[in-house]
C-alpha cells in the first residue's frame, strides 16, 4: 500500500503479518443474525465489541467484500449471539458460503430476527448507526434485549477454536 498524502507512510508489513498479529489477541465468537426478504441470513463474526452502557451500545464489523454484506448493511434489526463451548459447529456453518441455516432451528426476534439458543449472551439490537473502516463498516446496535446463560464460551485465538484452558 503507498502513501498518498502528507504524513502519511507506507505499511513496512504485508496483510498477512497484520493478520498473523492481530489473530494473536484472542476473542470469543459470535453468530450475528438478521431476517431478509429471502429469509434467514447469520455470519461468524469475531468483531463483536462493546461500546457503551447508557445508551446500551454494541458493534461489529462486516467486510464489505462478504456476499452477506448487502444485507448486513441494510439490516434495520439483528442479534448478536455469544457462542458457547459447544457451538463450534455453529461458527463453522456460519462460517462457509451460503446462509447457514439449513437445518437449524431458530426462534423469531425483534424484527423477525432468528434467535439461536444454547449461546452465552445474546444481544438483539435495532442498528443505530454505520461508520467507514476501511474494508469493513462497522456497524453499531443499539441493544433491545439481552439473554444470557451460564456456560463456557468458544474461544478463537491464531486461528483455531479453543476453550477457557485450552488453545
Ligand atoms: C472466527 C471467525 C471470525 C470472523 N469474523 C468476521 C467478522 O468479524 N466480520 C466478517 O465480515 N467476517 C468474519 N468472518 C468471516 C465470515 O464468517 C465468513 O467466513 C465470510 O463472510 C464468508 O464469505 P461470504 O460472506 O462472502 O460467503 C469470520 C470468520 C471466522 C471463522
Amino acid at each position: 500500500m503507498a502513501g498518498t498524502g502528507t504524513g502519511e507512510r507506507v505499511p513496512d508489513f504485508s496483510e498477512r503479518v497484520l493478520r498473523d498479529a492481530l489473530g494473536r489477541f484472542a476473542t470469543g465468537v459470535t453468530v450475528v443474525t438478521t431476517m431478509t426478504p429471502r429469509g434467514p441470513l447469520g455470519i461468524t463474526a469475531n468483531s463483536f465489541a462493546s461500546v457503551s452502557l447508557a445508551p446500551p451500545l454494541v458493534l461489529w464489523s462486516p467486510a464489505r467484500k462478504s456476499r452477506r454484506f448487502p444485507a448486513f448493511e441494510a439490516a434495520p434489526f439483528f442479534a448478536i449471539h455469544v457462542l458457547s463451548a459447544g457451538q463450534q459447529g455453529l461458527a463453522e456453518r456460519f462460517s462457509l458460503p451460503g446462509d447457514g441455516f439449513a437445518g437449524v432451528e431458530f426462534a423469531a426476534g425483534l424484527g423477525e430476527t432468528p434467535l439461536l439458543s444454547g449461546c452465552v449472551a445474546r444481544f438483539e439490537c435495532r442498528h443505530a448507526a454505520g461508520h467507514p473502516g476501511g474494508d469493513h463498516l462497522i456497524v453499531v446496535g443499539e441493544v433491545l434485549r439481552v439473554h444470557q446463560a451460564d456456560l463456557p464460551p468458544l474461544l478463537y485465538h491464531r486461528g483455531a477454536y479453543c476453550g477457557l484452558g485450552g488453545g
